[in-house]
């Protein structure tokens, strides 16, 4: 008999703090908020390749692989958005246990939505990041041709233009990435999660 014999391996006994010792740092869910246009996917995505570079353990959730999967059967009515966004609410929520560092990127328009994937995990693990550009110019960047076609009316419900988008009230972090550069505006969240203990600068 070799010396395991008497481990008892308890289910819990891999839980989130034990995967945060092992890999040396905590999990949370960066929840990226904006206009279509914004630039939140290619804010997420950049700072994903930030934190992965340190040798971090991160996710980027965002339409490329959840709308065409897991969402495939939802559209963008005001209750198809509310079903999209608790669904991603919840897969978030099992990646934060997994012990990695979840970037979601959706407009996620409705603040009773995001607070409810708020609501879901505990105080400090959700960090929304309002990615703050004006209509004009989400509308002006136009990189799929959406905006165009939601203003000749051939989209319905489009964000901005025929559909709400409720401005978050109190983000953990306001990015202006309407203004500034990507890089400025990946400094600025990377900044924050130093600043907060997420991550360290040595990381
Ligand atoms: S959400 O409202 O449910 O959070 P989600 O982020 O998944 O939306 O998808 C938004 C993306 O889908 C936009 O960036 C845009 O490319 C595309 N899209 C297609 N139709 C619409 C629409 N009616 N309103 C907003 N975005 C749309």
């Amino acid at each position: 008999m070799g010396a395991a014999t008497n481990i008892v391996w308890h289910e819990a006994s891999v839980d989130r703090g034990a995967r945060a010792q092992q890999r040396g740092h905590r999990s949370a869910i960066l929840w990226f908020t904006g206009l279509s246009g914004s630039g939140k996917s290619s804010l997420a995505n950049a700072v994903n390749a930030v934190l992965f570079e340190r040798g971090l353990a991160t996710y980027v959730l965002d339409g490329d692989n959840v709308r065409h999967g897991l969402c495939k059967d939802l559209g963008f009515s005001d209750a198809d958005r509310e079903e999209n966004i608790r669904r991603i609410g919840e897969v978030a929520k099992l990646f934060l246990d997994a012990g990695v560092i979840t970037l979601t990127a959706f407009v996620s328009p409705f603040q009773a939505d995001r607070a409810q994937a708020r609501a879901l995990v505990a105080e400090g693990d959700f960090i929304e990041i309002y990615c703050a550009a004006d209509l004009a110019v989400c509308e002006g960047r136009d990189p799929k041709g959406l905006y165009a076609k939601a203003r000749a009316g051939v989209i319905k419900d489009f964000t901005g233009i025929s559909s709400p988008y409720e401005q978050p009230e109190a983000p953990e972090l306001r990015v202006d990435t309407g203004s500034q550069t990507l890089q400025e505006s990946v400094a600025e969240v990377v900044d924050y999660l130093v600043r907060h203990g997420y991550i360290t600068n040595a990381s």
